[in-house]
């Protein structure tokens, strides 16, 4: 493949799995546009809850996203998420629509249309207007590598063991990862894992999707382990 044809990274994980960053990191390294696919699930979230939409109302929540007017900014360095005019890049990150978002990403209508504009995002970053000029995006979430672009040159997905994800998701959320803190986000994350599984299996890799297991690593490693599989498919370093 010649180095400048146009790329799609796609990549899976758990949540703790470290995906974002490391999908940041490799976007940045590698000179492609950012796709952070849980940041949009999460607006639709924060967007349904600011007008209050009952989130148990299927039709209501489904209608409600067709209509969103999000914007993704794609940049690594600096990504943004905002929903007519407003940037809520903050308020998504909130234990309210952590706790909430499962039930608008299992509304399977709600998936199909974000799924449209995940897939438009992939094509736009292919061609020549695309914010990465046509070289490419990194895509991240739960079923890229399997659904939204399954076509991808390169599909990774990212694991860690629980031990690591609880001790990075508590270091996230409470800033220590003491033995406190792992106990109170325990709940949170094997709920999340759980409710997650249930509209895409993306703990286990799917045909010719390559396992990169960051347990034992650090950012900088995981990012390079995974560079190591974009050279290999690509001949990009
Ligand atoms: O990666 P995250 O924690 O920001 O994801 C937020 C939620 O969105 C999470 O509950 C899983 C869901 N999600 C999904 O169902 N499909 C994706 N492609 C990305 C996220």
């Amino acid at each position: 493949m010649s180095t400048d044809a146009p790329l799609t990274v796609a990549i899976d994980g758990p949540s703790g799995s470290g995906k974002s960053s490391v999908a940041k990191g490799v976007a940045r390294r590698v000179g492609l546009a950012y796709l952070d696919t849980g940041a949009m699930y999460r607006a639709a979230t924060w967007w349904c809850l600011h007008r209050g939409v009952e989130l148990s109302d299927g039709a209501a929540v489904a209608h409600a996203v067709r209509v969103m007017p999000l914007v993704m900014g794609l940049d690594p360095a600096a990504p943004t998420v905002h929903v007519e005019g407003v940037d809520v890049g903050e308020q998504i990150r909130t234990t309210q629509i952590s706790t909430a978002v499962s039930a608008v990403a299992t509304n399977l209508d709600v998936r199909a249309e974000l799924r449209r504009l995940q897939r438009a995002v992939v094509d736009a970053e292919r061609e020549p207007l695309g914010f990465s000029g046509g070289r490419g995006v990194v895509a991240e979430g739960r079923d890229i590598t399997t659904v939204v672009a399954p076509d991808a040159e390169v599909r990774v997905l990212l694991t860690a063991s629980e031990e690591a994800r609880l001790a990075r998701r508590s270091l996230d959320v409470h800033g220590t990862a003491d033995a406190a803190a792992v106990a109170a986000t325990r709940d949170q994350v094997l709920r999340r894992d759980r409710d997650d599984s249930t509209v895409s299996q993306f703990q286990v890799a799917a045909d010719g999707v390559v396992t990169v297991d960051s347990s034992d690593l650090d950012l900088e490693q995981t990012i390079d382990a995974v560079l190591v599989v974009v050279e290999q498919v690509t001949g990009r370093t």
